[in-house]
């Protein structure tokens, strides 16, 4: 996959981008990601890259040419059409795991960040393909926002988690939240891990990491479970713990 990011701050995604497992997914070829400055797509001596808003108003706004300019030279070098071009803005659609799968599934991706009081409108008719937000919040700009986008879907290219399982068991994957995770040592200040853990038996383990992932669900995110797929044995798990905590 190859991941374009326009910013007027690129020097904020040396950090999140420079370690860890999107570094180390970067390092292996497994995804490019590149960094554009609009700026580097001005032709005035100032470098304007925002301006005031026609009819008055806060703010600035930024300019459709440089943002243009920048997303054609990027999809001249792909050297494709219909990549999408995805404006990070609180006005987008709501990010989830199940849009980080669809955007994963995609070759290319152009990510553009938003700044000030907004982006001119003709880039949003007429050069952006989505529009993302990535929570009921307003940042100070889209970079964050595109960090975000970016790590949640680099995790999901195949080969970049050490086992493959690890991100089909995403407890977003399967409709679930987590069940707990314990580690040595066995007794911290007093405080031990629940007994089942150390007993070998899988069938046991299988069946109370089952128990706590539904009775966590059912406590925090009732809305996951009511979307949620089951087998028939989890389906009655459900139920039996639904009646034992007295949910209904
Ligand atoms: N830019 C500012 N706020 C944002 C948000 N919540 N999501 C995406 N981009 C943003």
């Amino acid at each position: 996959m190859r991941i374009d990011i326009l910013s007027l701050f690129p020097r904020m995604f040396e950090g999140p981008f420079g370690e860890s497992i999107v570094k180390r997914a970067v390092d292996r070829g497994l995804v490019s990601i590149q960094v554009h400055n609009p700026r580097e797509h001005t032709h005035d001596r100032h470098h304007t890259v925002d301006d005031s808003p026609y009819g008055g108003g806060d703010g600035m706004v930024m300019k459709p040419e440089p943002i243009f300019e920048a997303v054609e030279s990027v999809t001249g070098l792909i050297g494709r059409e219909a990549v999408p071009v995805i404006l990070l803005t609180p006005q987008g659609r709501l990010f989830s795991h199940d849009v980080a799968q669809e955007l994963s599934r995609e070759p290319n991706l152009v990510l553009v960040c938003g700044h000030y009081e907004g982006v001119d409108e003709r880039v949003i008719r007429h050069l952006v393909t989505d529009e993302i937000s990535i929570g009921e919040y307003v940042l100070t700009g889209g970079e964050l926002a595109a960090m975000v986008v970016v790590d949640a879907v680099v995790r999901l290219l195949p080969g970049v988690l050490g086992s493959e399982g690890s991100a089909r068991d995403d407890s977003y994957a399967r409709g679930f939240l987590e069940y707990p995770q314990y580690t040595r040592p066995r007794v911290y200040r007093g405080w031990e891990v629940p007994e089942v853990l150390l007993s070998g038996n899988h069938q046991e383990i299988a069946r109370w990491r089952s128990e706590e992932a539904i009775e966590r669900t059912l406590l925090r995110r009732p809305d996951l479970l009511a979307k949620a797929v089951l087998s028939e044995e989890e389906r009655s798990l459900v139920d039996s713990i639904k009646a034992r905590r007295g949910f209904n």
